[in-house]
This record gives C-alpha cells, sequence and structure tokens, in this order.
C-alpha cells in the first residue's frame, strides 16, 4: 500500500473527521481531488466553539431573563406563606384538584393570610373577615393601583373604570364617586330597588304557591342586574319582569335595549375565566403576561377563535354603554333631574373643568358598566350566600322573620333610617353573610404588594 499517495492521505483525514463529527465537533474539509497535493483540512473547531459559546450564553441569558421574568412578581411576596408553586403555572394545578375549595384548604394550612399564583401573577388572599375588612375598608385608600387580570386587559371598556385607573386619576375619579354615594343620594334610590325588591318576592310567593322550586342565585343576580340597571344607568333592563312573565316578552320601554345588551354583558361576563377555560390570549396573560398582547392582536383576527368572539363582543357592548351615555348626555342638555349614577357623574362634571376633563364619555361609559360587572354577581352571590347560610339554621330563620314581622305590616317600606336601624338581628346575618363572601378576598397587585 503506497501511503505517500493523496488519496491514500485524504481517506485517514476523511476517517478523523468522521470521528471527530461523531465527536460533536466542527470541522470543514477545504479542497477537492482535483487540487491534487493541496488538500487542507480547516480545522473551524476555534471559530466554531466562539459561535457556540456565544449562542450558548445568549441561550443561557435568556433562559435567565425568563426565569427572572416569571419569578419577579414572586419576590415582592416571597415572605408570605404559601405552597411551593409550579414554575409557569404557579397554583393552577391545586385549584384545578380543589376547584373553588382551594382557599379553605391553603388557609388550614397557611393562616388567614398567604399567597396564591394565578400562573405568574400572586395574589395575598387574606381569609379572615375582620382583616378583610381592615384591608377593603380600612386600608382601601391606601393601595391605589391593581395589577390588571388578563381576563380583562384586552378590553377598553374596562380599561377606564375605578379599578384599572391608577395613581391620581384614580384618587380623583374615587373621590368623585365618593361623594356621589352620600346616604342621601342612596336614601333616593331605596324605593327603585323596593320595587325590584317587590317584584323578585312576588316571584317567590309564585313559586311557593305552585310547589316549584326556583335557583336563588339566577333571581338574585336578575335583580341585582335590574337594581343596578336602573340605578346605574337609569334604564329598566326588565329581567325579573321577563322571568315574572314567565319568559314572555313584555312591553317594558328599554327592553330591546336591554335584553341584547344583557345578552352581551353575560357573554362578555362569563368570558372573564381565570384559570384554564379562559380564551389562549387571557391563558397566555396568566403565564406570560408579555405574550398576550401580541397572541391577542393574531387571534383576534382569526375566525373561529375565543379571542375574535370576545373581541366583537367587547367591540358591540362598548357601543352599547356608549350609546345609553350618549342619550344621557342628550337628556341631561334638557335638564333631566334623574338620579342614576350616570346623570350624576354627568352633572358633577358640569361643575368645574377639572371633573369636566377627567369624567370624558369614555370613563363616563367605563364607570357605568364597571358598576353592572362589579355590583351584580358579588351582590347576588352575598344574598345567594345568606339565604343558603339562614336555610341551615332553622332557629335563625325563625329569628329573622320575627324581627322582620315585628316591624309592620306587609305593604310597609322600610327608609333608610329604619334600614339602619330597626333590624339589628338582619345587619347581624348580614354581616356574617359577607364575612363569607368576603372570606377569600383577593388582593391583586404587585406595587401594592410591594408597597405594603
Ligand atoms: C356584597 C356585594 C359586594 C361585594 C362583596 C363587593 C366586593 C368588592 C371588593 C372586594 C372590591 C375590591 C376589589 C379590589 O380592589 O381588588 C370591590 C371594588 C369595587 N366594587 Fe364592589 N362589592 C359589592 C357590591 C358592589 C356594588 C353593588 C357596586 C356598584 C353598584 C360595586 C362597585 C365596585 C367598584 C366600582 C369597585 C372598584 C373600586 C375601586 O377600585 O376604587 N360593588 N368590590
Amino acid at each position: 500500500m503506497d501511503r505517500s499517495q493523496p488519496s491514500f492521505v485524504r481517506s485517514l483525514i476523511v476517517e478523523y473527521i468522521s470521528n471527530m463529527e461523531s465527536m460533536g465537533m466542527m470541522v470543514k474539509l477545504v479542497g477537492g481531488e482535483e487540487e491534487e497535493g493541496a488538500l487542507q483540512v480547516g480545522f473551524r473547531s476555534a471559530g466554531a466553539s466562539i459561535w457556540t459559546l456565544a449562542f450558548t450564553s445568549l441561550l443561557a441569558l435568556g433562559i435567565a431573563g425568563f426565569v427572572a421574568y416569571c419569578y419577579a412578581p414572586y419576590w415582592a411576596v416571597r415572605k408570605v406563606p404559601g405552597p411551593p408553586s409550579t414554575f409557569l403555572l404557579g397554583h393552577l394545578p391545586l385549584m384545578a384538584k380543589h376547584g373553588p375549595d382551594v382557599f379553605a384548604v391553603l388557609a388550614n394550612t397557611y393562616g388567614p393570610i398567604f399567597r396564591f399564583h394565578m400562573g405568574r401573577q400572586p395574589l395575598v388572599i387574606v381569609a379572615d373577615a375582620e382583616l378583610c375588612r381592615e384591608v377593603g375598608i380600612k386600608k382601601f385608600k391606601s393601595m391605589p393601583n391593581r395589577s390588571l387580570p388578563s381576563a380583562i386587559s384586552g378590553s377598553p371598556l374596562h380599561l377606564k373604570g375605578l379599578f384599572s385607573t391608577r395613581d391620581s386619576r384614580w384618587s380623583a375619579m374615587r373621590n368623585t364617586l365618593v361623594s356621589l354615594y352620600q346616604p342621601s343620594n342612596l336614601a333616593n334610590l331605596i324605593p327603585v330597588m323596593q320595587s325590584y325588591v317587590d317584584s323578585a318576592s312576588r316571584r317567590v310567593s309564585a313559586a311557593a304557591r305552585e310547589d316549584q322550586d326556583i335557583p336563588a342565585s339566577d333571581l338574585f343576580l336578575k335583580m341585582a342586574t335590574d337594581v343596578i340597571g336602573q340605578t346605574a344607568f337609569g334604564s329598566n333592563f326588565g329581567l325579573l319582569e321577563e322571568e315574572e312573565a314567565d319568559h314572555k316578552q313584555t312591553n317594558g320601554s328599554d327592553h330591546d335595549v336591554s335584553s341584547s345588551f344583557i345578552k352581551l354583558h353575560i357573554y362578555a361576563t362569563t368570558s372573564i375565566k381565570m384559570d384554564l377555560n379562559a380564551s389562549f390570549s387571557i391563558i397566555l396573560g396568566l403565564l406570560i403576561p408579555m405574550l398576550q398582547e401580541p397572541f391577542r392582536q393574531i387571534l383576534k383576527r382569526i375566525p373561529g377563535t375565543a379571542d375574535r368572539k370576545i373581541d366583537q363582543t367587547n367591540k358591540r357592548l362598548s357601543k352599547k354603554v356608549e350609546e345609553m351615555v350618549a342619550k344621557k348626555e342628550q337628556e341631561m342638555g334638557r335638564g333631566s333631574k334623574d338620579k342614576d349614577i350616570v346623570s350624576a357623574i354627568l352633572r358633577a362634571r358640569e361643575s368645574d373643568g377639572a371633573t369636566r376633563g377627567l369624567f370624558t364619555s369614555d370613563y363616563v361609559s367605563s364607570l357605568a358598566y364597571e358598576h353592572l360587572l362589579a355590583g351584580s354577581t358579588t351582590t347576588s352571590f352575598t344574598l345567594s350566600c345568606l339565604v343558603y347560610l339562614v336555610s341551615e339554621h332553622p332557629e335563625v330563620e325563625k329569628k329573622l322573620l320575627a324581627e322582620i314581622d315585628g316591624f309592620g305590616s306587609h305593604d310597609l317600606v322600610p327608609n333608610a333610617d329604619d334600614l339602619q336601624h330597626m333590624f339589628p338581628y338582619l345587619d347581624q346575618a348580614r354581616d356574617k353573610g359577607d364575612a363569607k363572601v368576603l372570606y377569600s378576598f383577593a388582593i391583586g397587585g404587585e406595587r401594592n404588594i410591594a408597597a405594603s
């Protein structure tokens, strides 16, 4: 065998190279058989290792950055007790395992204040009624900024209410609204509420006469929505009337506007999910918030996606709310004395330039819708809990009925003063119901938590 032949050398080199390559090293053969004697082997291993190093460092930096991004909100609350959380998912798997009872389970293990991670977003859960009052009422003003839940961050209608505005705008808007909630203004709304309470009672009496069951939570949701429709928008949504008329269309003046509005509202509200049943962009917002908006923008353009349906519903809902507010503005121009919240805000904004700048029509629309959203399910849930709890304690039910019957004849309507002073036992029972509802009061918001 003539070992001096370049072809032999070349075959050895090729074998060597293939061995090196199989060991994962990058080798390049330069030249060809036609350039006899000029065979060169260019080992790029030095250059390659620089690129590999650069690439690996970038990858490591990227991974470290991503991990830091995922854990950054956790850092502010690391001292609050809580179960170990899964990377990216946080405590969502626990929620999937225990359902709504998860907070009770965690409170038993970690005490009345604990951490719960919705994906990347940590929540501090206060699971004690007295502490809830402390946080939600006494210390409320010291927590001006909430972090925006991913479920509502895509809808402009939600972004200009009290819940989402921040800093000085929040304080200014809140101060104006609180002034509209003076006891005398609220007292004026009692007859409005009474008419819906009467309607709900008639429905319950009819069901009792016919020995029929009606879901209390449905009835209370309709009642709360009707009350807020009237007190916030000055509009009769007519849900209880429809319920009373056994779902037959009635002749109420605002029903055409309201029924389509309510359908949109119900769809929009039920799509506000904070778990893995939500739309893709909302889930992404829970796990990797920075990707939510780009994905939402893409998905809302793709027919058939939940994101597109939510986007279209929110747009139609915004349009309807804007129309209602525009109608109120026109009525205001004609000197309306309506007592609903939208009218009261519109009147307040005429008082000075600063308030006018604060409550532009888009903010008024958002605030009005926020009232509906924040007030209906919370109220109906509280009432449903109360009825359930009372039904489990016949002795409490007996005492409550005695107190209510002792007030006077059935058609006697209590005024604000009566409500405040004549029903001490009912107050106690309501407080217990509130305590249950407020039992898991979540204070969202990295900044708030960091600040405290
Ligand atoms: C029993 C019934 C209710 C309960 C348990 C309840 C509970 C709460 C809680 C816990 C918050 C604070 C959320 C947070 O800051 O993270 C809140 C805020 C709010 N609630 Fe209610 N609520 C109830 C009824 C209502 C009603 C009837 C309305 C209006 C008609 C309403 C309007 C609002 C508004 C506008 C906010 C935002 C306040 C702000 O950020 O400044 N709520 N509610």
